[in-house]
């Protein structure tokens, strides 16, 4: 198997934990590389079903070794919880690595991204408040923790009280929160060092000898490409490089290693949190279905109700470009089984300008009008479908429309949450 970035072309939750877990059984190592628990990856085998927040979505498979990459933040508690998950229901986590170089979120940082919302107000991005904005701040402005600062307690107690003197003025003279104290932190801290250190380590080394064994890499995106720092809905976005490029940094991988480019698409759009989202829907009825009630969209990190809307062309054959898509993974196709019609929007209408692109400036993104065409519904049961041809003519219509607009091919059709429902096409 050729390796592959696995990558959200969306605004995140498209299905990226199912099809990594479907398809990482052909891969050697399966690599997470940008973003921590803001993430929330569904996987579903049989009766069992996992949400994963930091552990790479080929955990399942004892075989594959499953790395958190440098590009990641890593909040060890969260981490610790899913290891200790996976240990008690028998899958062993002996094969999970560590970088070394991931950056560390600390009590502080979750402090400051609930304090930091609270000041924007009206404004707020809608963060998952998790810590990771302002982790990824201190990483840039260098005064980041890393997990490999966790295997030196005098290290660790260092560089955290020179990260305090910055942090504590702004919790106690800006928003009037509690200081920490060195102790206070390694109290907490150092003991699940202890625990962790076995699985820190240079994971970009890990990755290329891996590479140069002739062994193959699955990149596993979270969040997704509307989310990316650069190509986002800025600021409505996360901090982290979330698409197909952020795979090289965050990892520690040259460019020429990586062969295919895999894109999650969900067969409408959602997303958590604030900013456009130009075919949303209100949440209202049609005759007692709604896409949020029909595919479940709450989010697994939070809990939030996902905003809807129809499929949205525009976007994918954004998401196609950013990330130089080679295939796509179109999931949730059952979902849209409920409705006598389908939209699919194939361009914007802003200020008498029509859009078959994203518009570059924000403003006219947030003002866009969806251009719809409207597409018959299939109205039945497509769960059970194992083939393409299976599927009724209305559905591989819209299969064939939704590639056209994004100009990649659907190598994969999802049909439901299970690895088993899951139609391959070309993927090989
Ligand atoms: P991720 O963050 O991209 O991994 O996606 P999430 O796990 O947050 O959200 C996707 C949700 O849809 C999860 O509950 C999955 O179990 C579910 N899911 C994935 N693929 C399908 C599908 O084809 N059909 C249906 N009905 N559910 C799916
Ligand atoms: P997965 O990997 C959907 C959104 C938040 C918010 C913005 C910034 O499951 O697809 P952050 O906490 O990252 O600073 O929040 O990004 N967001 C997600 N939305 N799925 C996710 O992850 C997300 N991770 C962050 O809702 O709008
Ligand atoms: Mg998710």
């Amino acid at each position: 198997m050729s390796s592959t970035v696995l990558v959200g072309t969306q605004w995140g939750d498209e299905g990226k934990g199912k099809i990594c877990d479907l398809i990482a059984r052909d891969f050697d190592c399966v690599v997470r590389y940008q973003g921590g628990n803001n993430a929330g990856h569904t996987i579903v085998v049989g009766d069992r079903k996992y949400g994963l927040h930091q552990v790479p979505s080929g955990i399942m498979y004892p075989e594959c070794i499953s790395v958190i990459g440098n590009g990641c933040v890593v909040n060890p508690k969260v981490l610790l919880e899913e290891i200790d998950m996976f240990e008690a229901d028998g899958i062993s986590t002996a094969n999970l690595k560590v970088s070394g170089n991931a950056h560390v979120i600390m009590p502080y940082h979750m402090d400051l991204d609930g304090a930091f919302e609270e000041l924007l107000g009206s404004h707020n991005i809608g963060t998952t408040k998790r810590g990771i904005g302002p982790c990824y701040q201190d990483k840039m402005a260098r005064i980041g923790l890393r997990m490999q600062d966790l295997l030196d307690d005098g290290v660790f107690r260092d560089k955290l009280s020179r990260a305090l003197d910055r942090v504590n003025p702004q919790l106690e003279k800006i928003f009037g929160l509690p200081m920490y104290t060195v102790d206070q932190i390694c109290d907490e801290y150092l003991p699940m060092a202890e625990r962790l250190r076995p699985y820190i380590c240079e994971s970009s080394r890990l990755l290329n000898d891996l590479i140069e064994q002739g062994k193959s890499i699955l990149f596993e995106g979270a969040q997704a490409t509307l989310l990316d720092i650069d190509h986002g809905t800025y600021p409505y976005v996360t901090s982290s490089s979330c698409t197909a490029g952020g795979a090289v940094t965050g990892s520690g991988v040259g460019l020429g290693n990586i062969d295919r480019v895999l894109g999650i698409m969900k067969a409408y759009i959602t997303r958590v949190g604030s900013g456009p989202m130009p075919t949303e829907l209100a949440y209202e009825t049609d005759e007692g279905r709604t896409l949020t009630e029909e595919g479940y969209e709450y989010g697994v990190t939070t809990g939030r109700r996902r905003r809807c809307g129809w499929f949205d062309g525009v976007i994918a054959n954004y998401a196609a470009r950013v990330n130089g898509l080679t295939h796509i993974a179109l999931t949730k196709l059952d979902v849209l089984s409920a409705f006598d019609t389908v939209k699919v929007c194939v361009a914007y209408e802003c200020d008498g300008e029509r859009y078959t692109t994203v518009p570059e400036h924000e403003a006219a993104f947030a003002n866009a009008v969806p251009v719809y065409e409207e597409l018959p519904g299939w109205k039945c049961d497509i769960t059970g479908c194992r083939s393409f041809d299976e599927l009724p003519q209305e559905a591989r219509d819209y299969v064939a429309r939704i590639e056209e607009l994004a100009h990649a091919e659907v190598a994969f059709v999802s049909v439901g949450p299970d690895r088993e429902q899951t139609i391959n096409r070309s993927w090989k």
